[in-house]
């Protein structure tokens, strides 16, 4: 069957080179996995006030998540950890108290820096917030991906034969994850 992936960028550049990897995954991903990106740059900053009436900002990204099967997120490192707009946006769906958005939502986790260390402290930071959220998470394969424009066109395509590889398989595994965790849940419904 086709599942339906919502992307989030842990970026709001316009230049993103997360976004440009995105464009890659997408692009390498197999044919069961359908996209859709899910916003985050619109959000006010959450406190627990809004809890009581959400904005339609709140509300838009909670309806976002809940349309799709798996989430994938794509994001930077900010001084070893997570952007705050993702961090943001994590808040946003996590509440009001007791409608989490993440819970049993199937997850992965990518990120590219230009240098080496390819987001690992970040993504590290973001699979314990993931884990509270009690979002099943895709453990393996990791990736940490060093961002070169020799590599990667604007367009996301993957000019290096070994990185389309890597990146293809970490899709097909990510529908495999995703499959089995919706498996589970339809049989306990
Ligand atoms: C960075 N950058 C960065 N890189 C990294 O590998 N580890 C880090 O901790 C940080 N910290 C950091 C903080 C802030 C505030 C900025 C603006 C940048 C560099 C970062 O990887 C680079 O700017 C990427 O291009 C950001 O990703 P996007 O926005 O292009 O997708």
């Amino acid at each position: 069957s086709t599942y339906r992936v919502g992307y989030i960028i842990g970026s709001l550049s316009r230049k993103s080179i997360n976004r440009t990897l995105a464009k890659a995954l997408i692009r390498l991903a197999p044919e069961e996995l359908e996209f859709v990106e899910i916003g985050i740059g619109d959000l006010p900053l959450y406190n627990h006030d809004f809890d009581l009436d959400y904005p339609p900002e709140g509300r838009a990204l909670k309806d976002a998540i809940a349309s799709v099967d798996a989430i994938l997120f794509v994001t930077p490192e900010y001084n070893r950890s997570i952007p705050g707009a993702l961090k943001n946006a994590i808040d946003w769906a996590s509440r009001p108290w007791g409608s989490n958005s993440f819970t049993h939502k199937p997850s992965a986790v990518i990120g590219a820096s230009p240098g080496k260390i390819g987001t690992a402290v970040a993504q590290q930071s973001l699979r314990s917030v993931l884990s509270f959220c009690n979002s099943p998470q895709m453990n393996a394969p990791e990736g940490y991906i060093q961002f070169s424009p020799e590599v990667f066109t604007e367009e996301g395509e993957v000019l290096d034969d070994t990185t389309a590889r890597f990146l293809r398989d970490f899709m097909d595994e990510f529908a495999v994850h995703i499959a089995r965790v919706c498996t589970v849940l339809s049989a306990q419904r």
